[in-house]
């Protein structure tokens, strides 16, 4: 089985004295609740004020499907908040990896944020979901649609060989309000494609487009306007969308998930889901 970690990845950024001191909640000052994992963070990267990526040591027998997400928590309280998160990496990885956004007083996240390798962050046993392979029919090529966050289910997906036997070319797009927050994808692609293994099965068929909404040249240009314009196919040398042989998994806000699946609809995919397979499928990034 493919199995390995990452440990070519940039380096996680330093610790500093007042997070140390700041962390006190986030370590387990409360008896672990039964019946949930307790793992312990190795690494944690802070990409801008809003976003960061942890990884964590992976329960033995706890399995997956690439592209899911679990409930994950802090034993910083009695009966500790848990928010659904996707799972960043593949189903094949020694370890899970999240990515994060920071809310401003956000339950979960005003603490999340301010974890450190060593710290426990707890998960419930069961992972879900509908951005997974099995809930799309066969197909050539694969769309996978991110804004913000969005991108985590699909940082799972691209890592994953399964895929791209399944599929000759893989896109992932990835939108966000300023530049700033694309590096998480645009260094996961490099990640994947200088990667020996992973390299081997993605190279020429994975293609990253990623582009700002409030800053630099795409400024204004949606993901849905990309597609309506054709710009975003004549970027990447593609035909335009064919029901018959493109598959979509869109992952976002409410609204961009209403607006790219209408999109999909208009081109005349059909909503998917694990128990009735279709030709695209959403999952919310967040509530709201
Ligand atoms: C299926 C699913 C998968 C999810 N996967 C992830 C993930 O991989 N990474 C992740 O960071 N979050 C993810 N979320 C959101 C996550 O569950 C929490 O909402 C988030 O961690 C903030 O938690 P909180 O308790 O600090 O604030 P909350 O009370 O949960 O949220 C407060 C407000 O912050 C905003 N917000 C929350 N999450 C986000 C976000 N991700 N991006 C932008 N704005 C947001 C919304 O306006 C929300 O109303 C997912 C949500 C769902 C439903
Ligand atoms: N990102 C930030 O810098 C920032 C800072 C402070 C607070 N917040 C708050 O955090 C919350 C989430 O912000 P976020 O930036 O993570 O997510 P977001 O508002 O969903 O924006 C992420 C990307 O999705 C695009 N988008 C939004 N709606 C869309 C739709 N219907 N169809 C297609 N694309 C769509 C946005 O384009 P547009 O730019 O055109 O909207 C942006 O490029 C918001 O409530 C926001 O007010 C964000």
């Amino acid at each position: 089985m493919f199995r390995r970690t990452h440990r070519n990845e940039p380096e996680f950024q330093p610790m500093n004295a007042f997070a140390n001191e700041a962390l006190a909640d986030a370590k387990p000052a409360f008896p672990i609740p039964a019946g949930v994992y307790a793992e312990t963070v190795t690494e944690v990267r802070h990409y801008t004020d809003r976003l960061f990526r942890f990884r964590m040591t992976r329960p033995e027998g706890f399995r997956f499907r690439s592209g899911e997400f679990v409930m994950i928590g802090l034993p910083n309280a009695e009966k500790p908040v848990y928010r659904a998160y996707s799972i960043a990496s593949p189903s094949w990885d020694e370890e899970l990896e999240f990515f994060s956004i920071k809310v401003p007083d956000g339950p979960l996240t005003e603490h999340l944020q301010k974890i450190q390798p060593g710290d426990t962050v707890l998960m419930r046993k069961k992972a879900t979901g509908t951005l997974v392979a099995d809930a799309l029919l066969p197909g050539k090529r694969l769309y996978l649609f991110s804004t913000g966050t969005g991108i985590a289910p699909f940082a799972s997906v691209a890592r994953d060989p399964d895929i791209y036997e399944k599929f000759e070319t893989v896109v992932i797009t990835h939108t966000c309000r300023q530049l700033d927050e694309l590096t998480y994808g645009r260094e996961l692609v490099d990640t994947i494609l200088a990667d020996e293994l992973m390299g081997e099965f993605a190279a020429g068929k994975l293609h990253l487009h990623s582009t700002a909404t409030r800053e630099g040249p795409d400024k204004g240009e949606r993901i849905t306007t990309l597609i309506e314009t054709g710009k975003l196919f004549a970027d990447l040398g593609l035909p335009p969308f064919d029901p018959e042989t493109d598959r979509a998994m869109i992952c976002g806000s409410m609204e961009m998930l209403k607006d790219t699946a209408a999109m999909m609809e208009r081109f005349g995919l059909v909503e998917g889901s694990n128990s009735n397979p279709g030709t695209y499928v959403v999952e919310r990034a967040f509530v709201d």
